[in-house]
C-alpha cells in the first residue's frame, strides 16, 4: 500500500512521516512537498535511505506535477498537509494562502477523482470556526459549529474543508477533514510561538508576547495529532468531520512564563508588543465525536511535551540555526 503525504517536509507533516513509518515499516510513502521556507528537506534525513520512502518536490497546484506522481503511484490514500501555515504572513500577503490551501487541495481531490477514487483526508484547523469570548469558558467548538473566520489563513483552510466536503458529496470522493488544535513539538518552524519564545529565551533576548498575552489557545502535542489522524484514516466515516484536542487551554503568556522556568531565564524578558490585527481571542475544542466514536484520546500532557520539546530545541541547533 502506498500513501502520499502532502507538506511531509513541514512540522506536522513530517512527524506524521516519521509516525506512519515506524508504525506500518511495510508502507510505501511518498512524500510531495514544494520545499517553500517552510519545508526543510533535513528534516527528512531519517527517511531517505530508506527503499520504501520516496520524496518528490513538488507543488500541489501543478496540476500536471500532480498527475504524473499519482499515475507513477498509484497511491491508496493522500493525506494532506500541504499549506501556507502562518496567520501573520496571510495578514500580510493573503495571495499565496489562497493558491495553496484552497487551489492546491481542489488539485489533490481532482487527482484523487482520476485515479480511481482515492481515499483522501484534509488537515484542518480549529481557526476555521473562528473565536470564542475570554469570559465564556462553558463555550467550545464541536464539528457543526459554524465556520465564522478571522484570518485570511483560516479562511483558506475554511473555503478547502468546505471544497473537500462538496467533492465528498457531489462526487462521492472518499473525504475526512480533522480539526486540530495549536500543535507543538519537535521540527517546528521558529517562526511559531513555542519555538520562537524557546530560541529566543536560550539566547536571553526580550520575548515578545501579543497584546495582554491574555489570549487562550488549545495545546496538542504533534505525536497526539498524529495518532488521531491514523486513527481517523482507518476508522473514520467517510464524510465526517473530527475535532482534534488537546484539552489543554492556556493563555499565551502562561505558556511563554512556563518556558521561562523551564529554560531558567527571567520573565522579565517577556515584552508586550502591539497585537496581531484581528487576533482571535479564545479556541477550545469539543472533542467527543473522536473520543467516544473513534476512541482517541491525547497521551501526552503538556508540561511534559513542553520539556521534551525544549530539550530537542536544545539538542539541534543544526536544524533550526539556519531558520533563524
Ligand atoms: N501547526 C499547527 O498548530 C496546526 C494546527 C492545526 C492545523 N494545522 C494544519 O496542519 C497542516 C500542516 O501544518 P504545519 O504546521 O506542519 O505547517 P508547516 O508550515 O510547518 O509546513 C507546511 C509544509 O507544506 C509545504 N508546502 C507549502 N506550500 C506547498 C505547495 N504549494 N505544494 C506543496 N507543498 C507545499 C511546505 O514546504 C511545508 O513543508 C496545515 O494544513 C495546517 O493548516 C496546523
Amino acid at each position: 500500500m502506498t500513501i502520499i503525504v502532502t507538506g511531509g517536509a513541514g512540522f506536522i507533516g513530517s512527524n506524521f512521516i516519521f509516525y506512519y513509518a515506524d508504525k506500518y515499516p511495510q508502507r510505501r510513502i511518498v512524500c510531495m512537498d514544494k520545499l517553500t521556507y517552510a519545508g526543510n528537506l533535513h528534516t527528512l534525513a531519517p527517511m531517505q535511505g530508506r527503499a520504501n520512502f520516496r520524496f518528490v518536490q513538488a507543488d500541489i497546484c501543478d496540476r500536471q506535477a500532480v498527475y504524473q506522481i499519482f499515475q507513477e503511484e498509484q497511491p491508496a490514500a493522500v493525506v494532506n498537509f500541504a499549506a501556507e501555515s502562518h496567520v501573520d504572513r496571510s495578514i500580510a500577503d493573503p495571495a499565496v494562502f489562497l493558491r495553496t490551501n484552497i487551489l492546491g487541495t481542489q488539485v489533490l481531490m481532482d487527482a484523487c477523482r482520476n485515479f480511481g477514487n482515492i481515499r483522501f483526508h484534509q488537515v484542518s484547523t480549529d481557526e476555521v470556526y473562528g473565536d470564542l469570548p475570554l469570559d465564556r469558558p462553558e463555550l467550545s467548538f464541536a464539528e457543526d459549529s459554524p465556520i465564522c473566520t478571522s484570518s485570511p489563513y483560516s479562511a483558506s483552510k475554511a473555503g478547502a474543508d468546505l471544497l473537500a466536503a462538496a467533492y465528498c458529496r457531489t462526487y462521492g470522493l472518499p473525504v475526512t477533514i480533522s480539526r486540530s488544535s495549536n500543535n507543538y513539538g519537535p521540527y517546528q518552524h521558529p517562526e511559531k510561538l513555542i519555538p520562537l519564545m524557546i530560541l529566543r529565551a536560550l539566547a536571553d533576548k526580550p520575548l515578545p508576547v501579543y497584546g495582554t498575552g491574555k489570549n487562550i489557545r488549545d495545546w496538542l502535542h504533534v505525536e497526539d495529532h498524529c495518532s488521531a489522524i491514523d486513527l481517523i484514516l482507518n476508522d473514520g466515516g467517510i464524510g465526517e468531520i473530527y475535532n482534534i484536542g488537546g484539552g489543554c487551554e492556556l493563555q499565551n503568556v502562561d505558556v511563554v512564563k512556563m518556558i521561562c522556568r523551564a529554560v531558567g531565564c527571567p520573565e522579565a524578558l517577556i515584552t508586550y508588543v502591539a497585537d496581531r490585527k484581528g487576533h482571535d481571542l479564545r479556541y477550545a475544542m469539543n472533542t467527543r465525536k473522536i473520543e467516544t466514536k473513534l476512541g482517541w484520546q491525547p497521551e501526552i500532557e503538556f508540561a511534559d511535551g513542553l520539556q521534551n520539546t525544549i530539550q530537542w530545541y536544545r539538542e539541534h541547533p543544526q536544524w533550526w540555526k539556519t531558520l533563524i
